[in-house]
Protein backbone atom coordinates (compact mmCIF):
# COMPACT_ATOMS: atom_id res chain seq x y z
CA UNK A 1 0.00 0.00 0.00
CA UNK A 2 1.95 2.87 -1.10
CA UNK A 3 1.69 6.15 1.12
CA UNK A 4 3.45 9.30 -1.09
CA UNK A 5 4.00 11.00 2.36
CA UNK A 6 6.34 8.22 3.94
CA UNK A 7 8.18 7.67 0.38
CA UNK A 8 8.81 11.29 0.07
CA UNK A 9 10.64 11.16 4.03
CA UNK A 10 12.33 7.48 3.14
CA UNK A 11 13.60 8.62 -0.05
CA UNK A 12 15.01 12.18 1.21
CA UNK A 13 16.65 10.49 4.00
CA UNK A 14 18.02 8.26 1.59
CA UNK A 15 19.24 10.52 -1.06
CA UNK A 16 21.19 12.29 1.70
CA UNK A 17 22.69 9.64 2.99
CA UNK A 18 23.79 8.88 -0.27
CA UNK A 19 24.65 12.52 -2.07
CA UNK A 20 26.31 13.96 0.82
CA UNK A 21 27.42 17.69 0.08
CA UNK A 22 28.29 16.18 -3.78
CA UNK A 23 27.01 17.93 -6.79
CA UNK A 24 24.36 16.54 -8.83
CA UNK A 25 23.27 17.18 -12.68
CA UNK A 26 19.86 16.63 -13.74
CA UNK A 27 18.45 17.32 -17.18
CA UNK A 28 14.47 18.74 -16.82
CA UNK A 29 11.85 18.29 -19.80
CA UNK A 30 9.21 19.93 -18.32
CA UNK A 31 7.20 16.66 -17.77
CA UNK A 32 5.96 15.25 -14.95
CA UNK A 33 8.80 12.79 -14.05
CA UNK A 34 11.90 14.81 -14.30
CA UNK A 35 9.98 17.58 -12.52
CA UNK A 36 9.21 15.64 -9.42
CA UNK A 37 12.65 13.74 -9.34
CA UNK A 38 13.86 17.44 -9.21
CA UNK A 39 11.92 18.84 -6.38
CA UNK A 40 12.38 15.19 -4.10
CA UNK A 41 16.69 16.10 -4.73
CA UNK A 42 16.07 19.50 -4.50
CA UNK A 43 14.55 18.98 -0.69
CA UNK A 44 17.25 16.29 -0.02
CA UNK A 45 20.35 18.57 -1.28
CA UNK A 46 19.02 21.90 -2.48
CA UNK A 47 21.01 24.15 -4.49
CA UNK A 48 23.94 21.39 -5.06
CA UNK A 49 21.19 20.13 -7.86
CA UNK A 50 21.95 21.42 -11.19
CA UNK A 51 19.48 21.51 -12.97
CA UNK A 52 19.47 21.99 -17.29
CA UNK A 53 16.37 22.37 -19.39
CA UNK A 54 17.24 22.71 -22.85
CA UNK A 55 14.92 24.69 -25.50
CA UNK A 56 15.11 22.46 -28.27
CA UNK A 57 13.00 24.73 -30.38
CA UNK A 58 9.81 21.81 -31.14
CA UNK A 59 8.09 22.05 -27.61
CA UNK A 60 4.27 24.02 -27.75
CA UNK A 61 4.70 27.87 -27.85
CA UNK A 62 5.91 29.99 -25.11
CA UNK A 63 6.17 26.38 -23.34
CA UNK A 64 10.17 26.85 -22.18
CA UNK A 65 9.51 30.56 -20.69
CA UNK A 66 7.04 29.55 -19.18
CA UNK A 67 8.29 26.19 -17.49
CA UNK A 68 11.37 27.85 -16.98
CA UNK A 69 9.73 30.13 -14.92
CA UNK A 70 7.57 27.70 -13.24
CA UNK A 71 10.82 25.73 -12.51
CA UNK A 72 12.78 29.08 -11.34
CA UNK A 73 9.32 29.86 -9.09
CA UNK A 74 9.77 26.49 -7.10
CA UNK A 75 13.56 27.33 -6.31
CA UNK A 76 14.67 24.51 -8.13
CA UNK A 77 18.45 25.85 -9.31
CA UNK A 78 17.96 25.62 -13.06
CA UNK A 79 19.36 26.49 -15.86
CA UNK A 80 17.57 27.24 -19.11
CA UNK A 81 19.71 26.75 -22.47
CA UNK A 82 17.93 27.95 -25.70
CA UNK A 83 19.56 25.53 -28.52
CA UNK A 84 16.73 25.85 -30.93
CA UNK A 85 18.58 26.95 -33.35
CA UNK A 86 20.89 24.53 -33.36
CA UNK A 87 18.55 21.38 -32.93
CA UNK A 88 16.54 23.02 -36.23
CA UNK A 89 19.91 23.45 -38.29
CA UNK A 90 20.31 20.02 -37.61
CA UNK A 91 17.14 18.68 -38.73
CA UNK A 92 17.13 21.06 -41.88
CA UNK A 93 16.19 18.52 -45.19
CA UNK A 94 15.31 15.44 -42.29
CA UNK A 95 12.46 14.01 -43.56
CA UNK A 96 12.45 10.51 -42.12
CA UNK A 97 11.13 9.81 -38.82
CA UNK A 98 13.74 7.60 -37.35
CA UNK A 99 16.54 9.93 -38.64
CA UNK A 100 14.09 12.59 -36.43
CA UNK A 101 14.12 11.21 -33.77
CA UNK A 102 18.21 9.75 -33.75
CA UNK A 103 19.06 13.43 -34.57
CA UNK A 104 17.34 14.90 -31.34
CA UNK A 105 18.44 12.51 -29.66
CA UNK A 106 22.14 12.88 -30.16
CA UNK A 107 21.96 16.88 -30.03
CA UNK A 108 20.07 16.51 -27.08
CA UNK A 109 23.46 14.99 -25.48
CA UNK A 110 26.01 16.99 -27.24
CA UNK A 111 23.92 20.46 -25.61
CA UNK A 112 23.85 18.65 -22.04
CA UNK A 113 27.33 17.34 -22.11
CA UNK A 114 28.70 20.73 -23.09
CA UNK A 115 26.61 22.20 -20.43
CA UNK A 116 27.49 19.82 -17.61
CA UNK A 117 31.37 20.27 -18.76
CA UNK A 118 30.86 24.04 -17.11
CA UNK A 119 30.25 22.59 -13.58
CA UNK A 120 33.09 21.78 -12.09
CA UNK A 121 32.81 18.08 -9.75
CA UNK A 122 29.83 16.60 -10.00
CA UNK A 123 29.86 12.95 -8.85
CA UNK A 124 26.14 12.39 -10.05
CA UNK A 125 23.90 12.12 -12.80
CA UNK A 126 20.10 12.39 -11.58
CA UNK A 127 17.34 10.85 -13.71
CA UNK A 128 13.74 10.89 -13.87
CA UNK A 129 13.28 7.19 -14.64
CA UNK A 130 10.27 5.10 -13.16
CA UNK A 131 9.70 1.48 -13.08
CA UNK A 132 8.41 0.61 -16.13
CA UNK A 133 11.20 2.64 -18.05
CA UNK A 134 13.31 0.31 -16.02
CA UNK A 135 11.40 -2.92 -17.30
CA UNK A 136 10.82 -1.78 -20.73
CA UNK A 137 14.23 -3.61 -22.50
CA UNK A 138 14.67 -1.10 -25.34
CA UNK A 139 13.01 2.05 -24.94
CA UNK A 140 12.31 5.03 -27.52
CA UNK A 141 11.12 7.55 -24.77
CA UNK A 142 12.70 10.79 -23.32
CA UNK A 143 15.77 12.31 -23.28
CA UNK A 144 16.64 9.92 -20.11
CA UNK A 145 15.95 7.20 -22.29
CA UNK A 146 17.68 8.61 -25.37
CA UNK A 147 20.71 8.70 -23.45
CA UNK A 148 20.64 5.09 -22.54
CA UNK A 149 20.12 3.84 -26.05
CA UNK A 150 23.03 5.92 -27.22
CA UNK A 151 25.27 4.19 -25.02
CA UNK A 152 27.01 2.52 -27.57
CA UNK A 153 27.73 5.22 -30.08
CA UNK A 154 31.13 6.69 -30.68
CA UNK A 155 32.27 6.23 -26.95
CA UNK A 156 30.52 7.69 -23.78
CA UNK A 157 29.95 11.30 -22.89
CA UNK A 158 31.58 12.09 -19.88
CA UNK A 159 28.57 13.15 -18.10
CA UNK A 160 27.11 9.64 -18.21
CA UNK A 161 30.17 8.40 -16.31
CA UNK A 162 28.78 9.38 -13.33
CA UNK A 163 27.23 8.06 -11.12
CA UNK A 164 23.25 7.37 -11.60
CA UNK A 165 20.08 8.45 -9.44
CA UNK A 166 16.95 7.63 -9.90
CA UNK A 167 14.82 8.66 -7.14
CA UNK A 168 11.86 7.23 -9.19
CA UNK A 169 12.56 3.88 -10.42
CA UNK A 170 10.30 2.45 -8.27
CA UNK A 171 7.26 4.19 -9.01
CA UNK A 172 4.86 3.64 -11.35
CA UNK A 173 3.14 7.37 -13.74
CA UNK A 174 -0.08 7.70 -10.85
CA UNK A 175 2.40 7.15 -7.64
CA UNK A 176 5.04 9.82 -9.32
CA UNK A 177 1.50 12.40 -9.48
CA UNK A 178 0.62 11.44 -6.11
CA UNK A 179 4.42 12.21 -4.59
CA UNK A 180 4.11 15.25 -6.79
CA UNK A 181 0.58 16.50 -5.03
CA UNK A 182 2.29 15.55 -1.63
CA UNK A 183 5.26 17.93 -2.49
CA UNK A 184 3.20 20.58 -3.85
CA UNK A 185 3.76 21.01 -7.34
CA UNK A 186 1.20 22.58 -9.39
CA UNK A 187 -1.85 20.59 -9.91
CA UNK A 188 -2.06 22.01 -13.82
CA UNK A 189 1.77 20.38 -14.02
CA UNK A 190 0.98 17.06 -12.86
CA UNK A 191 -2.03 16.68 -15.25
CA UNK A 192 0.12 17.56 -18.42
CA UNK A 193 -0.69 15.80 -21.25
CA UNK A 194 1.68 13.12 -22.61
CA UNK A 195 4.37 14.53 -24.97
CA UNK A 196 7.18 13.18 -26.80
CA UNK A 197 10.69 13.92 -26.28
CA UNK A 198 11.36 14.24 -30.18
CA UNK A 199 8.38 17.24 -29.49
CA UNK A 200 6.71 18.77 -32.59
CA UNK A 201 9.48 17.31 -34.74
CA UNK A 202 7.17 13.65 -35.72
CA UNK A 203 3.97 16.40 -35.96
CA UNK A 204 5.51 18.17 -38.94
CA UNK A 205 5.17 15.16 -41.22
CA UNK A 206 8.14 15.46 -43.89
CA UNK A 207 10.91 18.08 -43.69
CA UNK A 208 10.99 20.92 -40.76
CA UNK A 209 11.56 24.70 -41.55
CA UNK A 210 11.09 27.38 -38.63
CA UNK A 211 8.20 28.37 -39.96
CA UNK A 212 6.16 24.64 -40.27
CA UNK A 213 7.12 24.75 -36.46
CA UNK A 214 5.49 28.62 -35.60
CA UNK A 215 2.20 27.53 -37.87
CA UNK A 216 2.21 24.11 -36.10
CA UNK A 217 2.73 25.57 -32.24
CA UNK A 218 0.04 28.24 -33.08
CA UNK A 219 -2.45 25.63 -34.77
CA UNK A 220 -1.62 23.20 -31.54
CA UNK A 221 -1.90 26.48 -28.55
CA UNK A 222 -5.59 26.98 -29.98
CA UNK A 223 -6.42 23.31 -29.63
CA UNK A 224 -5.32 22.82 -26.29
CA UNK A 225 -6.51 26.17 -24.88
CA UNK A 226 -9.93 25.31 -26.70
CA UNK A 227 -9.87 22.02 -24.44
CA UNK A 228 -8.90 23.73 -21.01
CA UNK A 229 -11.31 26.79 -21.78
CA UNK A 230 -14.37 23.93 -22.43
CA UNK A 231 -13.12 21.73 -19.72
CA UNK A 232 -12.45 19.08 -21.63
CA UNK A 233 -8.20 18.64 -21.40
CA UNK A 234 -8.25 16.42 -18.38
CA UNK A 235 -11.02 13.85 -20.02
CA UNK A 236 -8.41 13.34 -22.75
CA UNK A 237 -5.32 11.47 -22.28
CA UNK A 238 -3.48 13.34 -24.93
CA UNK A 239 -4.07 15.87 -27.31
CA UNK A 240 -2.08 17.21 -30.37
CA UNK A 241 -2.10 18.73 -34.13
CA UNK A 242 -0.38 17.50 -36.86
CA UNK A 243 0.86 19.53 -39.70
CA UNK A 244 0.08 17.67 -42.99
CA UNK A 245 2.55 17.89 -45.98
CA UNK A 246 -0.14 18.68 -48.92
CA UNK A 247 -1.76 21.82 -49.19
CA UNK A 248 -5.73 22.15 -50.82
CA UNK A 249 -7.29 24.43 -51.92
CA UNK A 250 -9.76 27.22 -50.39
CA UNK A 251 -11.39 30.31 -51.36
CA UNK A 252 -10.95 33.48 -49.29
CA UNK A 253 -13.44 36.80 -50.91
CA UNK A 254 -13.02 36.23 -54.63
CA UNK A 255 -9.41 34.58 -54.14
CA UNK A 256 -8.37 31.29 -54.37
CA UNK A 257 -5.63 29.93 -51.53
CA UNK A 258 -3.75 26.74 -52.00
CA UNK A 259 -2.75 26.26 -48.15
CA UNK A 260 -1.79 24.02 -45.40
CA UNK A 261 -4.06 21.28 -44.11
CA UNK A 262 -3.60 20.42 -40.36
CA UNK A 263 -5.39 17.24 -38.56
CA UNK A 264 -6.67 17.73 -35.08
CA UNK A 265 -5.73 14.29 -32.67
CA UNK A 266 -7.37 13.53 -29.56
CA UNK A 267 -7.37 10.20 -28.01
CA UNK A 268 -8.26 8.04 -24.62
CA UNK A 269 -5.90 5.49 -23.74
CA UNK A 270 -4.21 4.41 -20.03
CA UNK A 271 -0.73 3.76 -20.88
CA UNK A 272 -0.44 4.48 -24.76
CA UNK A 273 -0.18 1.36 -25.87
CA UNK A 274 -4.05 1.30 -26.95
CA UNK A 275 -6.03 4.23 -27.84
CA UNK A 276 -9.29 5.16 -28.88
CA UNK A 277 -10.19 8.44 -30.38
CA UNK A 278 -12.06 10.84 -28.23
CA UNK A 279 -15.86 12.31 -29.65
CA UNK A 280 -15.48 15.61 -28.88
CA UNK A 281 -18.04 17.94 -29.22
CA UNK A 282 -19.16 19.46 -32.76
CA UNK A 283 -19.66 22.72 -31.59
CA UNK A 284 -16.21 22.33 -29.63
CA UNK A 285 -14.60 21.35 -33.19
CA UNK A 286 -16.76 23.60 -35.22
CA UNK A 287 -15.00 26.63 -32.68
CA UNK A 288 -11.81 25.44 -32.73
CA UNK A 289 -11.65 24.84 -36.62
CA UNK A 290 -13.15 28.05 -37.22
CA UNK A 291 -10.47 29.55 -35.10
CA UNK A 292 -7.93 28.34 -36.15
CA UNK A 293 -8.51 28.77 -40.06
CA UNK A 294 -9.38 32.69 -39.22
CA UNK A 295 -6.18 33.06 -37.15
CA UNK A 296 -3.61 30.58 -38.08
CA UNK A 297 -2.03 32.53 -41.68
CA UNK A 298 -0.82 29.56 -44.23
CA UNK A 299 -3.81 27.13 -42.95
CA UNK A 300 -6.95 26.46 -44.86
CA UNK A 301 -8.30 23.33 -44.06
CA UNK A 302 -8.81 21.59 -40.43
CA UNK A 303 -9.75 17.39 -40.49
CA UNK A 304 -9.90 15.70 -37.16
CA UNK A 305 -8.54 12.19 -36.81
CA UNK A 306 -11.22 9.13 -35.92
CA UNK A 307 -8.28 6.71 -35.76
CA UNK A 308 -7.88 3.98 -33.31
CA UNK A 309 -4.59 2.62 -31.93
CA UNK A 310 -4.29 -0.28 -33.17
CA UNK A 311 -4.17 -0.52 -36.44
CA UNK A 312 -3.18 3.39 -36.13
CA UNK A 313 -0.76 4.62 -33.90
CA UNK A 314 -1.21 7.78 -31.90
CA UNK A 315 1.79 10.04 -33.34
CA UNK A 316 1.83 9.99 -37.37
CA UNK A 317 5.14 9.04 -37.73
P1 LIG B 1 2.47 5.92 -30.73
O1 LIG B 1 2.55 6.92 -31.83
O2 LIG B 1 3.57 4.90 -30.80
O3 LIG B 1 2.70 6.71 -29.37
O4 LIG B 1 1.11 5.29 -30.64
C1 LIG B 1 2.52 6.15 -28.09
C2 LIG B 1 2.95 7.18 -27.07
O5 LIG B 1 4.36 7.39 -27.16
C3 LIG B 1 4.64 8.74 -27.49
N1 LIG B 1 5.78 8.73 -28.42
C4 LIG B 1 7.02 9.10 -28.10
N2 LIG B 1 7.51 9.57 -26.93
N3 LIG B 1 9.64 9.74 -27.95
C5 LIG B 1 8.83 9.91 -26.88
O6 LIG B 1 9.31 10.37 -25.85
C6 LIG B 1 9.21 9.29 -29.15
O7 LIG B 1 9.98 9.15 -30.10
C7 LIG B 1 7.82 8.94 -29.21
N4 LIG B 1 7.04 8.45 -30.21
C8 LIG B 1 5.79 8.33 -29.69
C9 LIG B 1 3.37 9.30 -28.09
O8 LIG B 1 3.29 10.71 -27.94
C10 LIG B 1 2.31 8.55 -27.29
O9 LIG B 1 2.12 9.16 -26.02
Amino acid sequence: NFTPDTFVEDIVEELKTKIQNDKVVLGLSGGVDSTVAAVLLNKAIGQNLYCIFVNNGLLRKDEFESVLHQYKDMGLNVKGVDASERFLSELAGVEDPETKRKTIGRVFIEVFDDEAHLLTDVKWLAQGTIYPDVIESVSVKGPSATIKSHHNVGGLPDFMKLQVVEPLRMLFKDEVRRVGATLGIDPELLGRHPFPGPGLSIRILGDITPEKVRILQEVDHIFIQGLKDHGLYNQVWQAGAILLPVNSVGVMGDERTYEKVVALRAVESTDGMTADWVHLPYDFLMKVSNEIINKVKGVNRVVYDISSKPPATIEWE
